[in-house]
């Protein structure tokens, strides 16, 4: 069998910015949520494919939370990392930032933690090239992302459970 070279989590981590238009606002001005759960899902599958280089597809979104609106005319700053890489699957971290235009003030507004499963043409899973792990840092984000996992496939067990009372 033929191994697959590692990669550090640096090789894939991929930052994207964008200014907020008008379209893209509620009518307080903010950006709406669905747009930044967009940009989350792009920004978390382009770091995801520099580090497989194979087709993927989203498999779960763990909770978020929208800390802070990002308003018309501030910058989104997305910055997405690879914690963790498991067989055939991987954990990516995405922070978002808003920025001020005119002062550079910036602040987180939401992190998110996305799990992609690496695909070949027809579908079938396949393995996912290790994660170089060099840094206390990282072995400690990576645990972390190991104990995230565990939690995210007990829910999806939970989820796949007929609703008591449903019809
Ligand atoms: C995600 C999907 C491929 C998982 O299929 P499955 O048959 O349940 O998964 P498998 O048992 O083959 O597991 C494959 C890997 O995914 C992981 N996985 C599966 N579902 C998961 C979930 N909800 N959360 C985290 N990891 C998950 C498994 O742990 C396994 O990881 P490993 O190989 O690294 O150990 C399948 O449910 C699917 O195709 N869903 C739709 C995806 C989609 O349409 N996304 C939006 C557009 S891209």
């Amino acid at each position: 069998m033929t191994s697959i070279a590692p990669k550090r989590a640096s090789e894939s981590a991929t930052e994207m910015v964008q200014v907020v238009l008008p379209n893209d606002a509620n009518p307080l001005g903010y950006i709406l949520g669905g747009t930044v759960m967009h940009l989350i899902d792009i920004a978390g599958a382009i770091a995801s494919h520099r580090h497989t280089r194979t087709l993927l597809v989203t498999a779960a979104v763990d909770g978020l939370q929208f800390l802070h609106p990002i308003k018309v005319g501030d910058l989104i700053i997305l910055k997405a990392r690879v914690t963790c890489v498991f067989k055939t699957s991987l954990e990516v971290q995405v922070d978002v930032f808003s920025e001020e235009t005119l002062t550079g003030r910036r602040q987180l507004t939401s992190r998110a933690y996305l799990t992609f499963v690496a695909t070949d043409r027809e579908g079938r899973r396949v393995p996912v090239p290790p994660l170089l792990v060099e840094t206390e840092e990282e072995r400690r984000i990576c645990q972390e992302a190991h104990a995230r996992r565990e939690e995210r496939l007990k829910r999806k067990a939970d989820a796949g459970q007929p609703v008591v009372g449903s019809q």
